[in-house]
């Protein structure tokens, strides 16, 4: 089995340290395999934000992590630095690939870089972005759950933040559908849900999720959500058993100073 331990907007800078404690115990609990960081690492892309946020991670002793710069992490008053080395800060802490993958015995999970330095904010994922990732995809094995992980959210729940979804979204998840995906993960609103593709973006056709995770440790928690992070669990299938995989939502609960499980679905995944 394969656990992975899905954390997004931590922007260092704005920590909680009681929620910082906290899921750090409850990594030592859980003993993840792989940690995947969607984005909005720092608050200000400032060089100590991304040495304490690298420092975080470490001190959870997972064994691989793959992480990807949210919008936050490029510089925003900074202008000769957002312009000229927009992502020097990210790279120094997190590696010089913005679009790290990783190609396990049972999983296969795809980074695709939606920050645009331009645009700042908003998030867009482009038609070459869209196609290797779905090249990526069709060579996955059956045994492999395969997860792509963007920052802003691929699919949105709510009226109201449609004009944070990603620009090119709903394209990309048909495709993605289409190409073999699982799940796509996702930050940026700190607002965690899950929502079946299928039943909200058309000719979607195949079995696809959109994983959400709201603020894992910043006090920029927002919509009434706590502090919460996700947690994947994935066994590959006997040869003929279905594809199911576990998905559970942790919250930090103020009240016992510890993250909680708080919802879990067992996902019926497509063939
Ligand atoms: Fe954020
Ligand atoms: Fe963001």
């Amino acid at each position: 089995m394969s656990l992975l331990l899905h954390i997004s907007d931590t922007h260092f800078g704005t920590e909680d340290p009681p929620v910082v404690a906290a899921l750090q115990r409850l990594a030592a609990t859980l003993r993840p395999d792989v940690l995947v960081l969607s984005g909005d690492i720092t608050q200000r892309a400032r060089r100590h934000q991304f040495a304490a946020a690298r420092a975080f991670c470490d001190s959870l002793g997972i064994a691989r992590i793959l992480a990807l710069p949210g919008n936050h992490d490029i510089p925003l008053f900074n202008l000769p630095a957002r312009v000229l080395d927009p992502y020097g800060g990210y790279r120094a802490a997190f590696g010089a690939d913005l679009e790290p993958e990783l190609d396990g015995e049972d999983l296969l999970l795809l980074g695709v870089n939606t920050t645009r330095p331009a645009r700042h904010k908003h998030g867009e994922v482009s038609k070459a972005q869209v196609a290797r990732v779905a090249r990526r995809l069709e060579s996955a094995r059956r045994e492999q759950l395969r997860v792509v992980v963007t920052h802003q959210p691929a699919c949105v729940m709510r009226e109201e933040d449609e004009h944070d979804r990603l620009r090119g979204g709903h394209a990309a998840v048909q495709a993605w559908s289409r190409a073999g995906a699982d799940l796509v993960l996702g930050g940026h609103i700190h607002l965690p849900y899950l929502t079946d593709a299928c039943a909200r973006v058309p000719d979607t056709p195949r079995a696809l999720f959109c994983l959400q995770a709201g603020t894992a440790l910043s006090l920029r928690v927002r919509h009434g959500s706590p502090n919460s992070v996700n947690v994947v669990r994935w066994t590959p299938p006997a040869d003929h058993a279905p594809r199911e995989c576990r998905v559970e939502r942790w919250d930090y609960e103020l009240a016992q100073d510890r993250f909680d499980c708080s919802h879990a679905h067992a996902l019926r995944l497509a063939d």
